[in-house]
């Protein structure tokens, strides 16, 4: 893991000295591809979830209320509502917190990680510094490579590309007065464990860290990337701040209804059920990929997606695009490179039809 300074100061999305960090899994997705490159749960929206925002369509001359879904969300984290910010997806998250936290001196963003947190924070003024994960250690987190002063970090939990899980006890020494610690889970309802109830090392109902906010997103189980919602979980004096910056009515009538809905014990535990059938499906994924030659899977996965490494990955997924496959380049993820892909976790099905045409490319 090596500490790097901030690739130019310029505020943008874009930089000329580093990857673009606006490259995101849907600009891989085109007509006639299999899409491996989005994480997002392809399936049918249960009655209860598709009900309630359906409903909403007939209220769309009222605007919108968010004290019900905040309660709902609230309850669900065992909070109170003061503790929750609905946002339009976990990116709007990212958006209020890089305008709100001024006057930052030391912003840290751990990578290989989902690339907003650090375009948003850049592109509102603040020189932001890498920590980079190293692949040798199976992108595992050290809380004491965080530079002492840092006072901001971001990480990933799970992480967005690598699909490690970082155990929370190393997310929780990274929580000090005086540092706002922002735990991305926007995937954490993928996670399982056996023998665990809830959702292994997710720190949304944890009250006790100082400066913890953690991020959560309801568009990638429930498929509702299109809706934008998700919300942030964290002290209210901190929330307070950040809901200051958000524009007034920021997250639509349905996306609230489909907060309400997927904040109930039903949904959480319908969550917990697609969990156990992910991993399931991620076994055997791996497996797959893990026969293959040369192919190295990183880590252990824990998330809706695996991130492997083959020499030539760059060419690899434009044949796998000749064959009807899109995956996730790898390498504008900051910490990662050309030999990088990464893949959603998909039925079995799909998954054996990918990995036989990936099979067929190695070995021509
Ligand atoms: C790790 C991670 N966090 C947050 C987001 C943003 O999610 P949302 O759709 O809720 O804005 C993504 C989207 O890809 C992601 O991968």
């Amino acid at each position: 893991m090596r500490v790097l300074p901030a690739p130019g100061a310029v505020p943008g999305r874009a930089h000329d000295d580093g990857p673009d960090l606006g490259h995101h899994g849907d600009a891989e997705v085109g007509a006639g591809l299999v899409d491996l490159a989005v994480n997002v749960r392809r399936a049918p929206l249960p009655d209860w979830l598709a009900d309630p925002i359906t409903a909403a369509l007939g209220e769309l001359a009222a605007y919108p209320d968010p004290a019900p879904a905040r309660a709902a969300v609230a309850a669900r984290h065992g909070r109170p509502a003061e503790e929750v910010l609905l946002t339009a997806g976990a990116a709007e998250a990212f958006v209020l917190l890089a305008r709100a936290l001024t006057g930052l001196r030391r912003p840290v963003v751990v990578h290989p990680q989902f690339t907003e947190p650090e375009a948003a924070l850049r592109a509102a003024g603040h020189e932001v510094e890498r920590v980079l994960l190293d692949p040798t250690e199976d992108f595992r987190l050290d809380p004491a490579r965080v530079p002492e002063d840092a006072d901001l970090v971001v990480v990933g939990n799970p992480t967005n590309p690598t699909s490690v899980l970082h155990p929370a006890a190393a997310l929780a020494a990274l929580a000090r007065p005086g540092r706002v610690l922002v735990v991305d889970e926007a995937f954490a309802d993928t996670t399982g464990a056996p023998g665990v109830p809830g959702e292994p090392e997710s720190l949304a109902g944890r009250r006790d860290l100082p400066g913890l906010l953690v991020v959560r997103s309801l568009t990638k189980t429930w498929g509702l990337a299109g809706l934008r919602i998700g919300y942030l979980l964290g002290a209210a004096p901190l929330l307070a701040r950040l809901a200051a910056a958000q524009p007034l009515w920021a997250v639509s009538t349905p996306a609230l209804a489909a907060a309400t809905a997927c904040a109930s014990p039903a949904a959480v535990a319908a969550e917990r059920a697609i969990a156990a059938e992910l991993a399931a499906d991620r076994d055997h994924l791996v497996a797959r990929l893990s026969g293959l030659p040369g192919v190295r899977v990183a880590g252990r996965p824990a998330s809706a997606f695996v991130l492997m490494h083959l020499a030539g990955a760059a060419r690899v997924r434009e044949r796998l695009r000749e064959h009807g496959w899109a995956v996730r380049r790898g390498d504008t993820f900051p910490g990662l490179g050309p030999d990088w892909l990464r893949v959603a976790v998909r039925d079995r099905a799909t998954t054996d039809a990918f990995t036989a045409a990936l099979a067929e490319i190695l070995e021509a």
